[in-house]
């Protein structure tokens, strides 16, 4: 929040649509977007069928199932150091550029290769897009909330909630 403070994105105007340029350039945010990544890789597993090969040293016969796994590799102690099991996006900065590039070469996230996600782009912006325009506009929404929802009592909950911009019924 103080980020989005000090680049002026608290706004109070719930139609102010930030660009994908501007959230993207926010540090801690995307110290944010990359440790999420790393600490709760989305994909489990990115499985594949043998086609007899020779992997490490072992040999995997033709149409034995085997996979990678995105979420184990973001955990590996090898690569983050004894803090991997903590969610510490402050890492992304400290790291110096060797290190930043190791990481990367890891990241599984997105999948990679040949198969790496065809909607990487349209995703990530989305992602940037919606945790600004989200959070740096919590309070207009909690506003909105307080005004049209006020018997929902959700001041002792934490959600979301997307209006369309003709507005809702919370019946
Ligand atoms: C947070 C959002 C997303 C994540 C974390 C994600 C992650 C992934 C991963 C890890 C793979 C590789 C699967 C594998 O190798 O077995 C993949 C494949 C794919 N993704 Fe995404 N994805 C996301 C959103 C999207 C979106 C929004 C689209 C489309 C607009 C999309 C389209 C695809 C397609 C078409 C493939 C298959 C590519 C291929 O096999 O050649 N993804 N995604």
């Amino acid at each position: 929040m103080a980020e989005l403070s000090s680049a002026g994105l608290l706004s109070t105007n719930h139609i102010d649509i930030v660009t994908y340029d501007t959230a993207s350039k926010l540090p801690y945010l995307t110290a944010i977007y990359r440790e999420s990544l790393r600490f709760s890789a989305p994909q489990l597993q990115l499985p594949r069928v043998s086609d007899g090969m020779t992997l490490n040293g072992v040999f995997i016969p033709a149409g034995t199932n085997i996979s990678t796994s995105a979420s184990v590799i973001g955990r590996s102690t090898d690569l983050y150091g004894p803090t991997a099991d903590e969610f510490r996006p402050e890492r992304w900065m400290d790291a110096d550029e060797g290190t930043l590039k190791n990481w990367g070469r890891h990241n599984l996230g997105w999948g990679g290769g040949t198969r790496k996600c065809l909607g990487k782009n349209i995703a990530v912006m989305e992602i940037f897009k919606v945790a600004v325009q989200v959070s740096g506009q919590r309070t207009n929404i909690d506003g909105w909330l307080v005004d049209r929802c006020s018997s929902l009592g959700y001041l002792n909950q934490s959600w979301w909630r997307v209006e369309m911009n003709s507005g809702l019924s919370c019946d």
